[in-house]
């Protein structure tokens, strides 16, 4: 079995993680978006009654995640994968507006890290993954071959993040907001003390303010091809 990993980090709203499955499904890589892993702590903290500013009892939730990930190709409502906390099917309930409030908090204690980051690396052995995230290429898996690091400004971001949401009613009130939160999570993100988002010293800086989803699959696929990177569906 071939091992290599492909990182990409960036900003929330950065399109890493539908260029990441992107590129993976391309190349014929295993796919993991790390930010379900932190939104599973979250919600099953949320679940159990535990107040997420409860670092000990937030920790003890993460020690003992019952957390699984399986690919969903074709799947009718749209999925790319299927992601089980606890036994339960909790794919779209990651993404609500309570895991989003507080998953910033979550995701900034430094033991959740290490479990997480554990997981993330047992996850990589022995595969030929595309894992996505923020301190992948700086953290988790510093030796990748490949580190992408993605970056657009906040108002572009915000524009596709409702572009995402609300094809239909654009509207000025919905799009500050969407922007208000890009740059808090961008400033929490960025400056907390642990694994803070930041590009790898090596990583492959792309702005994808003036590319298309596809001219961004492109320079990666590009670099996958300058590095010699094994293609597995070829
Ligand atoms: O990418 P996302 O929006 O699903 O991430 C959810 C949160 O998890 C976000 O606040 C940043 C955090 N996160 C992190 O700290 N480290 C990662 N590797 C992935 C996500």
């Amino acid at each position: 079995m071939i091992e290599t990993t492909i990182t990409i980090d960036g900003p929330a709203a950065s399109g890493k993680t539908t260029v990441g499955y992107e590129l993976a499904q391309a190349i014929g890589y295993v796919f993991l978006d790390t930010g379900v892993m932190y939104r599973a702590v979250t919600l099953a903290s949320l679940n159990a009654g535990i107040d997420p500013n409860d670092e000990a009892a937030v920790v003890k939730i993460a020690e003992s995640l019952d957390f699984d990930i399986q690919p969903e190709v074709g799947h009718e409502d749209g999925r790319h994968y299927t992601v089980m906390v606890n036994g339960i099917d909790a794919t779209w309930e990651l993404r609500n507006s309570d895991v989003n409030q507080n998953v910033s908090a979550v995701s900034s204690y430094p033991q959740v890290r290490e479990e997480m980051v554990r997981l993330q690396r047992e996850f990589a052995d022995g595969h030929a993954t595309v894992m996505v995230g923020r301190d992948i290429g700086t953290v988790v898996l510093p030796d990748a071959p490949l580190k992408i690091y993605l970056e657009a400004t906040a108002e572009i971001r915000a524009r596709r993040r409702m572009g995402d949401h609300l094809q239909r009613n654009y509207n000025t009130v919905e799009f500050e907001k969407i922007l208000a939160d890009i740059i808090r999570r961008d400033n929490i993100d960025s400056s907390r003390e642990h694994s803070p988002l930041k590009p790898a010293d090596d990583a492959l800086i792309i702005d994808t303010s003036q590319l298309t989803p596809d001219g961004v699959l492109q320079a990666m696929l590009d670099a996958v091809t300058e590095r010699q990177l094994p293609v597995l569906n070829a």
